[in-house]
């Protein structure tokens, strides 16, 4: 098989003083703390290993890697011992040869060299080393005692655990350790006993493993090997490409025979996740073949309607028409579209460019918007860039991690393993979250601080955060004097350290004991290097933006922006939420975050696209949904999401899809929201396609296609077809020159090309002329604004309040094997950890209503009524309640209200106020939703059996 991820160095890089030493006579200049073994590979050498591997601490257990070193005695293991000045080691003579062939030769005698058929044939490391030593059988025969009859487990869907295959080298424990941080793994017993045990001797799918896929990356034989290898057969190429799951942006090498993808394998040199994954980008890929992928365009009349197979050009004559027609008699505002934080840069920057260039409208709009649109605001606002600052790598240089709103471990999990690492290390933890989410306690790690705020009272908690560092002398004066604007910061400072926002007055509105936070607060104003992570806790409110103000108040306040260790950092939900806002998706900016009422950009978008832009914003995803309600928007182009499933108050969305005279959906799947379609496209998954996204550290990274489009087009060609029918000429023969054109025309891109991405693997932006290379590390000596500026984060208590009829605040959020509405997800073997969306609801709460787990709970909120098995837990608090929206008929989007962000109509997603009862049948809206669903698969049905017939 061919190489991938390049060679294997044995033992971690160190970073000491230089050390000079010599190796089989040639000199060699390696950092000290450099294992011999390491040096050896610098000089060119490879010495044998079994239990080493780079990725992992050396252990020292298979003595297979033994060197000769002058003056010492004995063979030491070149892996565990460590360079000197003026060493001089031997890696190749007689006696080492001797040795180490008896060692593998005892290996072999329990793992006998039978590898024509094994998965890891010819590239099992077992099979390597005792090739190069010449050992193909073993002197002490086969009879005696061994482990060949073990039982394979495959419990777990993704991979198998072969122990007849297992050598006890310990490398998937120390894997399950160092890398992973779950501690799923030991070895049980010793010597010719030890044997490898998942948590307390379980099947891998019952244990506490995660499906990460460190062990089996790290695995050197066939022991533990990813069941496609065996199913399908050695790949014959490798791809490198991007995850298209989370905002972390995992880079894999995904290996692929003909067609079929094999396995993918997370890239080492990967800046984002440094040869990581978790178990959605390693093995929840078969979504993007999985049968119910739609790859006829189609359309039809009323949604009532059969739908009917069409070609590409059909569909786009007919969608074209209709929005023309529509335009026409209901004026040019009529008609809009959504941009999508799963498709890729380029194709996210042509639908916004159709919209306002083929259609002469800024009623376009993204899903960000119900994630992470006030981040944008409130980063832009006081520091001047609406991104974060920092790169993932930054946290092992930091001190106090402050997570806020965010549960990394299941939204981000392979930026939580690093987090995770660090913590190991030595550095400090606060956990600001109404849940006790799993960073608060996991093995070896526990959370300095847990602030369990009531849902909803982030500005208050951060507001009594600040009065702390303020009224204890806690503030970094001399930053704040060089980096701040003085009259705002003097406003501010006035503000926190009222006696209102002190965390004694505050702690009967946040929930949260005074003294945790002043003890807190000082620990992040004064523990070194402090670095704020946080998440769609923070954003999803009536006050996301304050708070997010309220954060970058925080960080400047305390000098931790501008350096590596430090910063403010918004962990994104989805693969491209960061790409879609960059790409001048919302109404009111261009590309790059400039403002349309801004006469200079907008001659110079005007000047590339042969058009005259309109200077008014438009449309933002909900107005849309108000106007195609009150009969003013008719038509609406969706690419790449499903508001009907994951928008709040369901009835209200449906409702305004229900009203449009023509949607067009671009997707995967008969997703909710194409039920309510027109016009459908058959959607590319990242699998069939050229492009870049860009993740939650502004990393630049490039999608390759491995396959062909299923349905023959890439989304972004798709885009191109529809913007030509619609009479707008567009001209790309690949995604590289749609790239091209936004480097011409965004500041922060000017540097950017698929030329430099493949050179540099991925770029971080701004990528301009003062950052050809691009900027890990943002806001250094000064902010993008020039003087940081603050912002005074008033708290005003959201208007979703409990009473009598609603007693409880429901909270929702995401679990690691499901992603966002669950369409990929559900289509894969995730669906076997997490497979209904339950309500968590605390014991005490439970019992006073009767309710157990298991049981069928009605929630009702203002908004509507839905019906949820109950998990009761403490990891809710008292009187919160929480759940998931992977599932359509859960309805968890039913009960939540239109409550939103003051600034940014961010859905307040995390604050519904609601009652639960048990239950014994599902909600009137579930009995209306699965036979609206029956009845359209009824009707795709039809049309699926009509292409069949036409091929
Ligand atoms: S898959 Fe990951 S979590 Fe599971 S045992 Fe392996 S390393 Fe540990
Ligand atoms: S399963 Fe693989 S990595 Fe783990 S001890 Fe056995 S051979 Fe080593
Ligand atoms: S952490 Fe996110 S980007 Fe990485 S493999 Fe998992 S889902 Fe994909
Ligand atoms: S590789 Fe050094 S002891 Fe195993």
């Amino acid at each position: 098989m061919f190489a991938i991820n390049g060679t294997d160095a044995g033992t971690p890089a160190a970073q000491g003083e230089s050390v000079t030493l010599s190796i089989d006579g040639a000199e060699v200049t390696v950092p000290a703390g450099t294992s011999i073994m390491r040096a050896a590979a610098a000089a060119g050498g490879a010495i044998p290993k079994l239990c080493a591997t780079d990725t992992l601490k050396a252990f020292g257990s298979c003595r297979v890697c033994l060197v000769e070193v002058e003056g010492q005695r004995g063979y030491p293991a070149s892996c565990t011992t460590l360079v000197a000045p003026g060493m001089k080691v031997k890696t190749e003579s007689d006696k080492l040869r001797q040795l180490r062939k008896g060692v593998v030769e005892l290996y072999v005698s329990d793992h006998p060299l039978n590898c024509k058929g094994c998965p890891a044939d010819t590239h099992c490391e077992l099979q390597g080393v005792a090739a190069d030593l010449g050992v193909t059988t073993s002197p002490y025969g086969f009879d005696g005692a061994n482990h060949r009859d073990a039982p394979c487990d495959d419990s777990n869907p993704y991979f198998q655990f072969e122990p007849s295959l297992c050598i006890a080298c310990s490398r998937c424990v120390r894997a399950c350790d160092e890398v992973q941080g779950t501690f799923a793994l030991t070895i049980e017993g010793r010597g010719f006993a030890s044997r490898v045990v998942a948590s307390q001797d379980e099947p891998f799918l019952d244990s506490e493993c995660v499906s990460c896929g460190a062990c089996v990356e790290s695995c050197p034989t066939a022991a533990l090997s990813e069941k496609p290898l065996a199913l399908i057969g050695r790949p014959e190429r490798a791809v490198t490409t991007t995850c298209a799951y989370c905002g972390v942006g995992c880079s894999f090498e995904a290996e692929v025979k003909g067609e079929q993808v094999v396995r993918m394998v997370p890239s080492r040199d990967g800046k984002a996740n440094r040869g990581h994954a978790c178990v959605k980008g390693r093995f929840a890929y078969g979504y993007a073949t999985h049968a119910d992928r739609i790859t006829t365009p189609m359309i039809r009349k009323q949604i009532t309607d059969p739908w009917q197979p069409v070609s590409w050009d059909e569909a786009f004559r007919y969608a074209a028409s209709e929005f023309r027609r529509i335009q026409a008699r209901h004026g040019r505002e009529s008609v809009g579209g959504i941009t999508s934080s799963r498709c890729t840069n380029e194709e996210a920057f042509l639908v916004q460019k159709l919209v306002r260039a083929a259609l002469g409208t800024n009623n376009v709009d993204t899903c960000a918007r119900v994630c992470h649109s006030p981040t944008g605001y409130g980063l832009k606002h006081t520091l001047g860039e609406s991104a974060g600052t920092q790169a993932f790598d930054s946290v092992m240089k930091s001190d106090v991690i402050f997570v806020i709103g965010a549960n990394p471990t299941d939204g981000h999990p392979v930026f939580a393993s690093r987090m995770k690492r660090r913590l190991r290390e030595g550095a400090k933890l606060i956990v600001a979250d109404p849940r006790a989410i799993d960073l608060v306690h996991s093995p070896h790690i526990n959370a300095d601080f847990h602030l369990p705020l009531r849902p909803g009272t982030n500005v208050a908690l951060i507001n009594s955060v600040a009065h702390v560092v303020v009224t204890e002398g806690l503030v970094n004066e001399a930053y704040v004097a060089e980096r701040c604007e003085p009259a705002a910061y003097q406003k501010w400072r006035d503000f926190v350290s009222q006696p209102k926002n002190s965390p004694e007055a505050l702690a009967e509105v946040t929930g949260v004991p005074a003294e945790l936070v002043r003890g807190a607060a000082r620990l992040y104003a004064t523990g070194g290097n402090g670095a704020i992570y946080y998440g769609l806790g923070v954003t999803e409110h009536s006050q996301g933006s304050t708070m997010v103000l309220g954060i970058a108040n925080l960080a400047m306040a305390t000098g931790n922006i501008g350096r590596e260790g430090v910063g403010v950092n918004p962990l994104r939900g989805q693969n491209n939420v960061q790409g879609s806002c960059d790409m001048g998706s919302f109404p009111h900016e261009l590309a790059g975050y400039r403002h349309v009422s801004d006469a200079t950009t907008r001659a110079l978008f005007g000047a590339e696209w042969g058009v005259q832009l309109e200077a008014e914003p438009g449309l933002r995803i909900p107005n849309m949904f108000e106007a195609a309600l009150d009969g003013s928007f008719k038509a609406l182009y969706v690419q790449g999401e499903d508001m009907a499933q994951s928008d709040p108050n369901t009835q209200h969305v449906t409702a305004a899809l229900s009203a449009l005279e023509c949607l067009v959906v671009q997707d995967l799947f008969l997703n909710e929201t194409a039920k309510y379609a027109h016009v459908f496209f058959p959607g590319s998954s990242f699998l069939e396609k050229d492009g870049t996204f860009t993740n939650a550290e502004r990393r630049i990274s490039r999608v390759r296609k491995v396959m062909q489009p299923l349905a023959g087009l890439a989304d972004w060609e798709a885009t191109v077809g529809f913007a030509r029918a619609l009479g707008y000429e567009m001209n790309y023969s690949h995604p590289s020159e749609i790239m091209d054109e936004i480097a011409r025309l965004t500041p922060t891109f000017t540097g950017v090309s698929y030329a430099k991405l493949d050179r540099l693997g991925s770029i971080q932006w701004p990528c301009n002329d003062a950052a050809p290379a691009g900027t890990p590390t943002m806001h250094i000596g000064e902010f993008v604004r020039g003087k940081g500026r603050f912002y005074v984060t008033e708290y005003v208590p959201t208007s979703e309040r409990v009473n009598v009829r609603f007693p409880l605040i429901l909270t929702t959020g995401r679990v690691l094997t499901q992603y966002n509405v669950g369409a990929q997800t559900r289509r894969t073997a995730n669906s076997q950890w997490y497979e209904e969306d339950v309500l968590e609801i605390h014991p005490q709460d439970a019992e006073d209503r009767g309710i157990g787990t298991g049981d069928w709970v009605g929630i009702t909120s203002r908004a509507g009524e839905t019906v949820l098995r109950a998990t009761v837990t403490e990891r809710v608090q008292p009187g919160v309640v929480y759940t998931t929206f992977h599932f359509p008929d859960s309805g968890a989007n039913v009960i939540t209200t239109e409550n939103s962000d003051w600034a940014t109509n961010c859905p307040e997603y995390k604050v519904t106020a609601v009652q639960a009862v048990k239950v014994q049948r599902p909600s009137d809206w579930q009995r209306r939703f699965r036979e609206q669903n029956e009845q359209q698969l009824g009707l795709l049905r039809g049309a699926t059996a009509a292409a069949r017939s036409r091929q």
